[in-house]
């Protein structure tokens, strides 16, 4: 399903800032972009700022991100109409220069920043953001920490549902990350889970003695090979974890923190955006204090996205009626989805605050397993 515009936002929350790109995929070129049901052309203007519009071109419907872009304009590559950031018409070439444009000929615009090399977007077409992006501080941590992103956005399959219980989700790294994830525990120990005050997000913590015995930056990088193996045994540092804690935030971001005997060493992340109904951006990244080596980095970037196509593989194989945005009506909960579930209610929450309705069953449900 390739779920468009209105429709397709009366089901994400849309006033709330989501990654939609990296700043280097930004560059001469405009870059599509499905986010929240709604086709976005992003480019940069000749100043280096980052621009949003709508991009399906009022004209006749041809897709903005396909176009080019020309000074402060993208250019439609069917008739060469031109939109600027502010979504206004700069030119028809069809006619002559001196005739007049139609006022009412224009695209929506999003507000956008770009901090950290993040390029964050306001997805509700022509409005005004109430607060700034929220950027965790390891993003901007200094020596010895050492911060490795994936340099695109990938989309998966998966509605933004379930990508996100996914991403918080153990009990399935013994079944689905048998590659990755190797030894993984069929167990999952409870995590006390704690909701931030702002109640826009919630964590757990669990000691590593009672459960899975890695995390998914410091396991052994084996991925079936066995130059990848004797590379990670060479670039990656062998820690002990003591604690794995794990955050969510309503601003899309999953993070999981390992601590060992000396403190926090790593947060493995991504920024999940979504994009339509049944597919969902992922923008990840660690920030570490060991493994401080280009072999690393380089191991990490080929790791995270092996992990994640097997998230997406699962996902994109569910049956029909699980994989709509609310995922399978009415899911019988076990024990485990205590890590996951409480990011149903924060979630219907913030819907509920932007006079949604959150597309799944949520009482019912919590009926599953005392
Ligand atoms: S469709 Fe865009 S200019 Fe005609
Ligand atoms: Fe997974």
């Amino acid at each position: 399903m390739r779920a468009d515009s209105v429709e397709a936002s009366s089901y994400f929350v849309t006033r709330n800032w989501y990654v939609g790109a990296m700043s280097s995929e930004l560059g001469d070129k405009p870059l599509g972009r499905m986010i929240c049901g709604r086709r976005i052309a992003f480019f940069r203007d000749p100043d280096g700022r980052a621009q949003a519009v709508a991009a399906t071109c009022p004209h006749r419907g041809a897709d903005l991100a396909r176009g080019r872009v020309v000074g402060d304009s993208v250019e439609c590559p069917f008739h060469g109409l031109r939109f600027n950031g502010s979504g206004v018409c700069t030119r028809i070439p069809s006619q002559d220069a001196e005739a007049p444009i139609p006022r009412a000929l224009r695209v929506a615009s999003y507000a956008v920043i770009e901090k950290a090399g993040f390029v964050w977007i306001w997805p509700e077409p022509n409005d005004a953001p109430t607060c700034e992006p929220e950027l965790p501080e390891f993003l901007s941590y200094g020596a010895p920490w050492r911060l490795t992103c994936l340099p695109s956005g990938s989309l998966s399959a998966g509605s933004y549902l379930n990508a996100m219980e996914n991403a918080l989700d153990d009990a399935h790294l013994a079944f689905v990350h048998q590659a990755t994830v190797p030894g993984a525990s069929e167990r999952v120990a409870p995590f006390k889970i704690t909701t931030d005050t702002d109640r826009r997000g919630y964590g757990g913590v669990a000691e590593m003695a009672s459960v899975v015995a890695e995390s998914p930056a410091v396991a052994d990088v084996a991925t079936g090979s066995s130059v990848m193996d004797l590379l990670g045994r060479f670039a990656m540092e062998n820690l002990k974890p003591t604690h794995k804690a794990y955050s969510y935030r309503l601003s899309g971001l999953v993070c999981i923190t390992t601590t060992d005997a000396s403190g926090p060493r790593d947060h493995t992340f991504a920024f999940f955006t979504p994009s339509d109904a049944d597919h969902t951006y992922l923008f990840g990244g660690v920030a570490r204090n060991h493994s401080l080596n280009p072999v690393a980095d380089w191991l990490f970037k080929r790791y995270m996205p092996a992990l994640t196509a097997e998230d997406s593989k699962i996902l994109g194989e569910l049956v029909p009626e699980a994989q709509g945005p609310g995922g399978l009506p009415n899911p019988f909960v076990i024990r485990a989805d205590r890590q996951s579930f409480p990011f149903r209610r924060l979630y219907a929450d913030a819907l509920a605050a932007e006079g949604k309705t959150a597309p799944w069953a949520l009482e019912g449900s919590a009926a599953s397993d005392g």
